[in-house]
């Protein structure tokens, strides 16, 4: 595998969770007894990615934080003896550097990963949003999946893709998709973010991961605004469709699944989901809600 970069957006208002977002990342706010940025982190690293940049923005100082090694903290922890907790802050050596860059001006998703061009010069690399987990038996199975076909294909962009429910279209990226060509890819013939009932072109919503050729940068640079001023990375991606370039989808298995935190409704289900899994407190939290309901 060549591809070690990965570069995780975290600079979004998050505004569609106000007022908890009002002074902290959405991508902090934590599901089970993580934030969400750390499942993003530790799945990074699992999939052999170890040189990591945020592209962070105002209000996300503590990001920085959470992954900055806290000596005095630890000290803190073995003087008590407090070995449980010392094992929680493992994370904090996971074998991975931490790069930032700053989006001061929240342009939307496709500028955000433009501000990374000097860090990636003129490698693949993959793009991982902070605000959604993926969630499965193996972490990190995904982007090995998908760096695989991207390295076989020779592909300018590979998505992760998962089934949604047509009603639910609306919500998501949707992609439209060719044959399956082998090694689990299937060719995307056209991209629409957000499409009306009218002019869905599937069911295969984009799920959070993508892996990009720098050809993306290239794209990004002739990516239009859309109507609220953003650039849009699915716009990015339609245009290096139209250059004619190869661009894959590789859905997620049955087993794998994506929880995306930017809204209520899908953080309480995340959030739900992960705590009844917990070893610790998910059996006590299993009796408690079905006496509950
Ligand atoms: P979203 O579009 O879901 O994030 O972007 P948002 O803009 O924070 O959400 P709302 O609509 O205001 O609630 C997905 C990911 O991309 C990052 C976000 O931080 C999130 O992790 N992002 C988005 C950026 O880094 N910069 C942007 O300009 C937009």
């Amino acid at each position: 595998m060549s591809i070690f970069k990965a570069v995780i957006p975290v600079a979004g208002h998050g505004t569609r969770l106000l007022p908890a977002t009002k002074s902290q990342p959405k991508e902090m706010l934590p599901v089970g007894r993580k934030p969400v940025v750390q499942y993003v982190v530790e799945e990074l690293e699992s999939s052999g990615l170890n040189q990591l940049l945020f592209v962070t923005g105002s209000k996300k100082r503590s990001i920085e934080d959470h992954f900055d090694k806290d000596v005095d903290l630890l000290e803190l922890l073995h003087k008590g003896g407090r070995q449980n907790l010392i094992e929680e802050m493992k994370y904090q050596e996971l074998n991975v550097s931490f790069y930032y860059v700053r989006q001061s001006v929240q342009r939307g998703l496709a500028d955000a990963i433009g501000l990374a061009r000097g860090f990636i010069d003129d490698e693949s690399f993959v793009v991982a949003l902070g605000d959604s987990i993926i969630g499965g038996i193996r972490s990190g199975a995904l982007l090995r999946r998908m760096i695989d076909v991207h390295e076989k294909h020779k592909a300018a962009c590979t998505i992760a893709v998962e089934k949604v429910p047509p009603e639910e279209a609306f919500r998501y990226g949707i992609v439209e998709v060719g044959e399956e060509t082998g090694h689990g890819a299937f060719p995307i013939k056209s991209v629409v973010e957000k499409p009306n009932a009218e002019e869905v072109p599937g069911d295969l919503a984009i799920a959070a991961r993508y892996v990009f050729s720098p050809a993306l940068f290239d794209a990004i640079d002739r990516t239009m605004p859309d109507k609220g001023g953003e650039l849009q990375l699915t716009d990015s991606i339609d245009l290096l469709i139209r250059q004619g370039l190869p661009v894959y989808a590789v859905p997620l298995t049955e087993k794998e699944r994506r929880y995306d935190i930017g809204n209520y409704e899908s953080y309480f289900k995340a959030f739900v989901d992960f705590a009844l899994a917990d070893e610790k407190y998910g059996h006590t939290l299993r009796h408690y809600l079905s006496r509950k309901l």
